[in-house]
């Protein structure tokens, strides 16, 4: 290929690798699969390497560069980035209406409301169309230059794209840079694997993320961002097409190819933003990210600027927010645990206490270290916090002077479950009775049994440590050995339950591969690691005779990975457990060879989005989307123009009625079998 040749294609590359960026990022509607887009990416890195004088800085190459920096440049915004008046009363909010509608003498009111997002805000300034800045907010004035930082964010365009409208020379915007609650998860989960402590929320992770002086690190935690705002700009040629209301700004950012979040609404009175505050309160588990309020905006544009702004705050807009997820409360008692690996975390017994509507009784303290440098002792006050989905933790601890502290918590010498001597391995302190271990085991079955693993019902926390403790199950096997009537005479087992839970085993005794081998427990071996192994090796077996070389293969697989499935294996207990497991007791469903593939090498729903409403008969919700999700389907909770189809079951709910308004394709659940059928694919 000449130079010339190559030059079209890089081009060509780059456009279709923005198209599908946007789509995936910005839109949440991808349209091809992982492996598609990676054959792109690479196709346009090899051809980059062989004609090195083809690089651009916009192309999506290029978004983790630069060498590390020494410190950051000071960087003055292109207009102040205020902060906004705000409180969690309601009179408060009425007050800011009536303050507002004051200031505007009567004339009609519109407010853009929008979800008040919990991250780091950040100035984005694009000139001639293309990423040229960013910087933190700093002081409102000046914030720190951070540009080469914010290139790794991949919902940011490198260039803004627009048919419909032009690009300003000069624009300056504002969002707020988070971390999806997902990402947070994964991150404090390695980091307490390794021992180390865990970020107390996701704000810190973005805004530490954003502050690191090489970009590599940045591009390490994974962040999003949403743009909200026009700081400053300059039209140029089209001065007649500057938006008049913050809705044309959303529209406009939109059209340009920028992140804006499809939660924002329009209302015109108190009673409106009331509602919209509780609706987003009650689906603020569900949104991925932390919010921790709405932000009420004039809508007008030119009447911002009638109503003006005090020193900090301007008057046109209000942060209502939300009542906080920490709270005081104190720490009765410190109990060491026994996890299923048989490290021994400090576990914090509280005076329970209600945080955003769930009842708190217990906080991790994490490990000794935490423990030792948060100085935590029985009997203190302590502020406790729930981020996003995590289990509560200890942030500190609150003074009180005038009482007599308990001495430092000491962690004991022996295993509270089976007292073998503790021995140190590493950060951690660990019980090295595997497999006699109560508590261990405990913690073994309550994972083989829980919903992503076999699922099984009725053997939750509770029943599994009343069968430990009454000795009915000394090894995992046991539960599969179970008998009704033995269960009947235990305390709070009858005649039903009992059947029940045998029952609920039986069934549960035929297991889909990847169910299974999550089940196990095997370090480092999650739902995602499962599921991807089970899709590549087709049979447990298979598996089970994977050298580390066959099983780094596997996508996501590394050698750390690798190697705790090979010692596993390995392990002479294991091995005992596993073929008292396979010998009659476990039915392993295996997938087989891989997924039906079509001509292009992809699933044949790849892209495609679906949408389950109502019920599907003999099959649950849960079985259906993972057949979807095995044809390479996109499966969602909402329906948008963007979905493909709707499988609308018995009693199905609006998103039914919302199918056929936006004329979407609508299977019943015949449909969706025979969909399935299409593809080779029976339940
Ligand atoms: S508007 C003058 N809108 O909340 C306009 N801020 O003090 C000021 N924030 O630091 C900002 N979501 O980082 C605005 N939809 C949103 C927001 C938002 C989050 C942050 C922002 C600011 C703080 C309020």
């Amino acid at each position: 290929m000449d130079r010339q040749e190559a030059n079209r294609e890089v081009a060509r590359l780059r456009q279709e690798i923005r198209h599908h960026d946007h789509l995936y990022y910005v839109r949440d509607e991808p349209r091809i699969s992982d492996a598609a887009y990676d054959r792109l990416y690479h196709r346009l890195k090899d051809l980059e390497e062989t004609f090195p004088e083809l690089v651009t800085p916009d192309s999506p190459t290029q978004r983790v560069g630069g060498a590390p920096l020494d410190g950051f440049p000071a960087v003055d915004h292109a207009a102040p980035m205020l902060s906004l008046d705000s409180d969690q009363d309601e009179a408060a909010l009425q007050r800011f209406d009536e303050r507002l509608r004051k200031g505007l003498e009567g004339a009609a009111v519109a407010y853009t409301i929008e979800p008040k997002l919990d991250g780091a805000s950040l100035e984005v300034v694009y000139r001639d169309g293309l990423l040229s800045g960013a910087a933190t907010r700093g002081d409102g004035r000046r914030g720190e230059g951070i540009t080469e930082n914010a290139r790794t964010i991949r919902s940011l365009p490198l260039r803004l794209q627009s048919d419909r409208r032009p690009i300003p020379p000069f624009l300056s915007l504002r969002g707020e840079v988070i971390m999806r609650i997902e990402e947070f998860d994964k991150l404090n989960e390695r980091l307490v694997a390794a021992g180390r402590d865990p970020f107390a929320n996701p704000r810190n992770v973005a805004a530490g993320a954003l502050r690191q002086l090489d970009p590599r690190d940045t591009a390490a935690k994974p962040l999003d961002i949403y743009v909200y705002d026009i700081l400053a700009v300059d039209w140029g040629d089209h001065a007649e097409q500057a938006p008049t209301r913050q809705w044309e700004v959303f529209e406009r950012l939109r059209d340009w190819g920028l992140p804006v979040s499809s939660l924002s609404s329009r209302g015109e009175t108190v009673e409106d933003i009331l509602a919209y505050h509780a609706d987003l309160d009650t689906r603020r588990d569900d949104l991925g990210f932390e919010i921790d309020g709405i932000v009420i905006k004039l809508d007008d544009l030119a009447a911002r600027e009638t109503l003006g702004t005090t020193s900090r705050h301007p008057r046109w807009a209000f942060a209502f927010k939300f009542p906080p997820r920490r709270e005081i409360t104190r720490l009765m008692q410190i109990l060491p645990s026994v996890g299923r690996t048989g490290v021994v975390t400090p576990v914090a017994m509280l005076r329970p206490v209600e945080l955003s509507g769930v009842t708190v009784s217990r906080a991790t303290l994490h490990n000794r270290e935490e423990l030792a440098r948060k100085d935590v002792r029985e009997g203190d006050r302590v502020r406790i916090q729930r981020a996003g989905d995590v289990i509560p933790q200890v942030l500190e601890v609150i003074p009180e002077p005038d009482r007599e502290r308990a001495a430092p918590w000491a962690m004991p010498e022996r295993c509270p479950s089976c007292d073998t001597p503790l021995i140190d391995k590493g950060p951690f302190v660990l019980c090295p009775n595997s497999f006699e271990c109560p508590a261990q085991l405990e913690g073994r079955l309550i994972h083989f049994a829980s919903r992503d693993a076999l699922d099984i019902e009725g053997l939750g926390e509770k029943s599994v440590r009343l069968f430990v403790a009454e000795k009915l199950v000394t090894n995992l096997p046991d539960i599969f050995d179970l008998e009704a009537r033995p269960l009947m005479s235990l305390e709070g087992f009858g005649k039903k339950s009992a059947t029940d839970l045998v029952a609920a085993i039986a069934t549960a005794s035929n297991a889909e591969l990847h169910r299974f081998l999550y089940g196990l427990g095997i370090p480092e071996v999650g739902v995602t690691t499962a599921r991807d192994l089970a899709r590549h090796f087709g049979t447990f077996e298979a598996l089970r005779q994977a050298d580390d070389a066959a099983l780094q293969e596997v996508a996501g697989v590394g050698p750390r990975v690798s190697e705790e499935i090979v010692a596993f294996f390995a392990e002479e207990r294991y091995r005992a457990v596993l073929d008292a497991l396979l010998d009659g007791r476990v039915t392993l469903v295996e997938p087989g060879p891989p997924e039906p593939q079509d001509e292009a090498g992809e699933p044949p729903l790849a892209g495609k989005k679906m949408v389950f409403t109502g019920g599907l008969g003999e099959l649950s919700r849960r079985q259906a989307k993972e057949l979807a999700e095995g044809l390479g389907a996109k499966v969602t909770g909402s329906v948008s123009k963007a979905t493909d189809y709707v499988v609308a079951g018995e009693d199905p709910g609006s998103k039914y009625d919302k199918a056929v308004a936006l004329d979407i394709e609508i299977l019943d659940a015949d449909g969706f079998l025979a969909l399935l059928a299409e593809h080779g694919v029976t339940p």
